[in-house]
């Protein structure tokens, strides 16, 4: 089975019946946009390892609960050392009366993120969200959840989400060492509370299977009664490797992408993805019913079409 794609295939305005009828209507647009900017305050932050932080912030009760893949943009209070604000995965979420309590799980890598460590107890951030479209769960099969390093960061919160409808999940987790196999804790907590398995991989064989993730789903997928999905996180490089493993073996297969952001809500251009050959085709007789804050029949916009892409839709050959 091929997966869906989930590229802006033009049926908008949303929800209105295509032109092109159902057979040529893939689905489009994401849920309506429901962001919001507010502000929330940091609960708190700890360490999990190889220097990365989680971070808890509390939302305002308007603030739209995500769904895992989605990211936010964290604002940082003025006087900030930077002036646009940061992308982030959601990698966790629960309600509280005063409003959902969400969780990030970060790496910090420069001015902004360093920054963003500093804060305690208390401060208060910016937030700009939820944003983009996260993995499609209606997507029937067993979950087979590939994170790679801070790319557990979504498939934390995946897991969680499809533990509440019942699905049982593999959790395949690659790093290039122990050490790097970071928020491992939180990932084993979670799939032992939800049943499923966890299966780990590191370049260097310090912990779990010395190899990689694309390793980890040569042994386990075959196992696995199908249907699957494959939804998966990390660097590009192993995006593009587990696209390809899941385009051989036709397990449908969505990557939560990153690029390089300004705006998050697809105003400023600045986070173009290559599309493929057969999405490019396929858009490009509809170039004019494409809505303006997507991307054009050769590049997707990684913040409004993505940032989970199905594995088809995007040219791996020129992703860096
Ligand atoms: C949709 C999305 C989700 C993300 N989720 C997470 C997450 O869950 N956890 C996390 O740690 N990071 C995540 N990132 C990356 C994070 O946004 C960047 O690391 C951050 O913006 C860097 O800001 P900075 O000011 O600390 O670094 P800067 O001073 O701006 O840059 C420092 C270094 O980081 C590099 N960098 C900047 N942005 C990125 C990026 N998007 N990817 C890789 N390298 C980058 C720069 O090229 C530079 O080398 C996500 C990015 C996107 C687009
Ligand atoms: S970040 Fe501005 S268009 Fe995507």
């Amino acid at each position: 089975m091929a997966a869906r794609p989930l590229a802006a295939d033009p049926g908008p305005p949303a929800r209105s019946k295509s032109v092109a009828g159902d057979a040529e209507r893939r689905t489009v647009l994401p849920a309506p946009a429901a962001w919001r900017q507010v502000g929330a305050i940091v609960v708190g932050q700890r360490d999990v390892g190889a220097g990365h932080r989680w971070l808890d912030l509390q939302l305002p009760r308007v603030f739209t609960r995500p769904v895992a893949g989605q990211f936010v943009q964290l604002l940082l209070e003025s006087p900030s050392p930077v002036f646009l604000p940061r992308p982030m995965s959601v990698a966790g979420s629960r309600a509280t009366p005063r409003g959902p309590v969400l969780g990030f799980l970060y790496e910090p890598v420069g001015v902004g993120t360093q920054a963003l460590a500093g804060l305690i107890a208390g401060e208060r951030v910016g937030v700009l969200g939820p944003l983009g479209r996260g993995f499609p769960r209606e997507v029937p099969g067993t979950p087979l959840l590939v994170a790679g390093g801070r790319g557990v960061a979504p498939l934390l919160f995946a897991a969680g989400m499809f533990a509440r409808e019942g699905r049982r999940c593999e959790f395949l987790f690659g790093a290039r060492d122990a050490r790097h196999l970071v928020a491992l804790p939180e990932a084993r907590e979670r799939i032992d509370r939800m049943g499923g398995r966890l299966h780990l991989a590191t370049d260097d064989g310090s912990r779990g299977l010395r190899g990689t993730v694309v390793d980890l789903l040569d042994r386990n997928a075959p196992r696995l009664p199908p249907p699957r999905v494959i939804h998966a996180c990390g660097p590009h490089a192993m995006l593009a490797a587990v696209a390809r493993w899941g385009m051989r073996h036709g397990v449908p297969t969505y990557l939560a992408m990153e690029s390089v952001m300004a705006c998050g809500t697809g105003v400023c251009r600045g986070c173009p993805l290559p599309r493929s050959e057969a999405a490019r085709t396929r858009l490009s007789r509809h170039r004019d019913r494409i809505p303006s804050l997507y991307g054009t029949p050769e590049f997707a916009m990684c913040c409004t079409d993505g940032p989970v892409f199905a594995a088809e839709d995007l040219d791996w050959e020129h992703i860096e």
